[in-house]
């Protein structure tokens, strides 16, 4: 297939360019290289551009004759978004909204988009199953939610199939340890405490220990960013039109922010310094998924299943690459 992927130099999009490479897809990444690295794609699949380009993207969508968009483009700092909602609304929805309709303009049946469990909330119940209760509580939230509702009133007008991937927490890094997380800055979990174990940061800051969790720290679901991207393969394979898909994409397991310190602590063989500190500001206490429809509907399995095998292959990449693709 001719595939677009926007933001596919990015962290996830990266994994799953490399995946639908090596299934013989054809595809060109569209990205801004705002939060995504040059040397994480192939140089000759990179076009270099905003989303906001419009004319940009549909004369891509036409010479290239795409017939599959793969949506990663997106701003996703659930802080931000509160602070700066114009600047999500605007990318991770109007001009997403322009994407999907270039798409249908030119026959683009085809479309997987990245979503996140985010739209849920803070959910009464875990595991979250994708019948659990929409409700967002930010402003990343209401733009994911609201675009997957664009996605679905255009499926039941247009010959038009598309999948939504709702992401637990993205983890992990390419087995070879070649490609793998590099924000800026970094803010999820794994990352700081592998680099407070390196000694890159002075210590790790637990956000907050009185959660009515087992050990009181909050309970995420971690997800190797490699079974993240299998499932944006799978999901391309079973469009059809009129398809309206939506997923939660975990392994369906919990693991709190103290467990992740101490497999980190197993992993690396470092003592990770830890200071304990108040909450951040709409943290839920546990977000686990309930991923049962991908794995019956599109056979979808993670490879890694374990909060430990996903840190080793963080710790690969970390190891080999101290400072990022900036390193290099
Ligand atoms: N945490 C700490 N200290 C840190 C960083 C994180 O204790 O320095 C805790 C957080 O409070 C949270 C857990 O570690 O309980 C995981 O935090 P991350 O920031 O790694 O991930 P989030 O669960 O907050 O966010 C992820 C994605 C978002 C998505 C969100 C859905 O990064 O894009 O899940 O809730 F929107």
């Amino acid at each position: 297939m001719r595939i677009l992927v926007t933001g596919g130099a990015g962290y996830i999009g990266s994994h799953t360019v490399r995946q639908l490479l090596a299934g013989g897809h054809d595809v060109t990444v569209y990205d801004n290289l705002d939060a995504g690295h040059k040397r994480a794609v192939p140089a000759e699949r990179l076009v270099v551009g905003d989303l906001r380009d419009i004319d940009h993207l549909d004369n891509l969508l036409v010479v290239n004759r795409i017939e599959a968009v793969v949506h990663f483009a997106a701003f996703a700092a659930v802080g931000e978004s509160v602070t700066n909602p114009a600047k999500y609304y605007t990318n991770n929805l109007l001009y997403s909204l322009h994407l999907l309709d270039r798409c249908r303009r030119n026959g683009i049946g085809k479309f997987v988009f990245s979503s996140t469990c985010a739209i849920y909330g803070e959910p009464d119940q875990v595991p979250i199953t994708e019948s659990t209760p929409q409700r967002p509580v930010n402003p990343y939230g209401n733009t994911k939610l609201a675009f997957e509702r664009a996605l679905a009133d255009y499926a039941s007008a247009y010959p038009f199939g598309y999948c939504a991937l709702r992401y637990f927490n993205a983890a992990g890094a390419a087995a070879d340890g070649t490609i793998g997380e590099d924000h800026t800055p970094e803010t999820h979990l794994i990352p700081i405490v592998i680099q407070a174990a390196t000694g890159k940061r002075p210590h790790v800051e637990i956000f907050g220990t009185d959660y009515p969790t087992p050990d009181g720290t909050c309970v995420r679901d971690y997800v190797h960013v490699d079974d993240l991207a299998s499932a944006h393969v799978l999901a391309l394979a079973q469009l059809t039109p009129g398809a309206k898909l939506a997923y939660n994409v975990g392994i369906g397991r919990g693991y709190s922010v103290r467990e992740v310190i101490r497999t980190v602590e197993e992993v690396t063989g470092m003592k990770v310094p830890v200071k304990e500190g108040p909450r951040r500001a709409g943290d839920p206490p546990s977000l686990v998924a309930g991923a049962d429809k991908i794995r019956a509907e599109l056979g979808w399995a993670p490879k890694y299943d374990n909060l430990k095998a996903i840190i080793e292959s963080a710790w690969r990449w970390h190891k080999a690459h101290p400072a990022g693709y900036e390193g290099e």
